[in-house]
């Protein structure tokens, strides 16, 4: 076969990793397998390079992504998807396996429509995807929150401050809920949980005039402005407190060994899918078992909040 790779949407570590899975399962397999640069956009300007198994040496442990990445809202119109598929036919490419979140799944689902083989790989810090335990980057970027987390307990716990951290996930929660179990936050606030200021001022209130030294509160982003509910917590509950905003720092990095792992086996995976005929469909991993999923049907699934991890923060936090 003549098989594409790419990465689209935010970058998350463990990317690299899987391109190496795809580009070396496949030229095991005897196929061809072609880089294309920038994602979709780059699919649309024809930025396609044969890969070798060398191009892809030393890029196993380095965060990124060495195809590079891209958003393009551009995509949904039929008119630049045609350009695309023009691009994959003058190159007599037929298969094309996207490594990202969501918005690259329905990309590769209107390819899909188009005639084209496409598969795709969940590549994203968030964990937003449902047809996935994991997602590639997610372990990774909760790695990096807790490191960030425990060297803010530190600092909050020597001033007797609250400490506000936002964390990423658009609007999944888990990184913010991982990190707020393994940190052993006093506060974990998500989508799923709902946020209550007024109920967040009055407990740490109390819990200031309990005589706790300091409170760790780990929201999810796009919640609220922290920078401003720091300036509340302070007004209303007499801790000092201080916001951190994690940003970007959470998508870079060095991937852990189990988003290595996940890259791998889910990169085998997909190309093994092609030569099996099973197109139109995203790989993921349940419960420690690969396994793949209509991509329509995948992008219509909702992701439910995780009930025991949650009843476990009512008691232990
Ligand atoms: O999807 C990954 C992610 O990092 C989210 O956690 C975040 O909301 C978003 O991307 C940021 O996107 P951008 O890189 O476009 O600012």
């Amino acid at each position: 076969m003549r098989i594409g790779v790419l990465t689209s949407g935010g970058d998350a570590p463990g990317m690299n990793a899987t391109i190496r899975a795809v580009v070396r399962a496949a030229i095991a397999s005897n196929d061809k397998i072609f880089g294309i640069f920038d994602g979709y956009r780059g699919l649309v300007e024809g930025k396609f390079q044969e890969f070798s198994r060398k191009d892809v040496s030393e890029i196993l442990n380095k965060g990124g992504t060495i195809l590079g990445t891209a958003r393009l809202p551009e995509f949904k119109y039929e008119t630049v998807r045609q350009l695309a598929v023009k691009q994959l036919q003058k190159n007599d490419i037929e298969a094309l396996i996207c490594i990202g979140g969501d918005g690259t799944y329905t990309g590769a689902l209107r390819l899909h429509e188009m005639g084209i083989k496409t598969i795709g790989i969940p590549g994203t810090i968030d964990n937003d995807i449902a047809s996935t335990d994991l997602t590639i980057g997610f372990s990774t970027a909760l790695n990096t929150a807790c490191e960030a987390i425990d060297k803010l307990r530190d600092t909050s716990s020597s001033h007797q401050r609250c400490s506000i951290i936002e964390v990423m996930g658009r609007y999944c929660g888990d990184l913010a809920l991982y990190s707020g179990i393994c940190c052993g936050a006093e506060y974990i606030i998500t989508n799923d949980t709902g946020f209550d200021k007024q109920k967040l001022l009055e407990d740490l209130k109390q819990n200031r005039l309990a005589g706790r030294r300091h409170a760790i509160v780990v929201i999810s982003e796009h919640l609220t402005d922290v920078y401003q509910l720091a300036k509340e917590v302070e007004q209303y509950s007499g801790y000092e407190c201080r916001a951190t905003i994690l940003g970007y720092v959470q998508r870079g990095g060095a991937p852990t060994p189990e988003d290595r792992l996940l890259a791998a086996r889910l990169g085998k995976y997909s190309v093994d899918l092609l030569h099996e005929g099973i197109t139109g469909v995203c790989v993921g991993i349940r419960k420690n078992q690969v396994c793949y999923t209509p991509i329509e049907e995948a992008l219509a699934m909702k992701r439910k909040p995780n009930e025991e991890l949650f009843k476990l923060v009512q008691k232990i936090s």
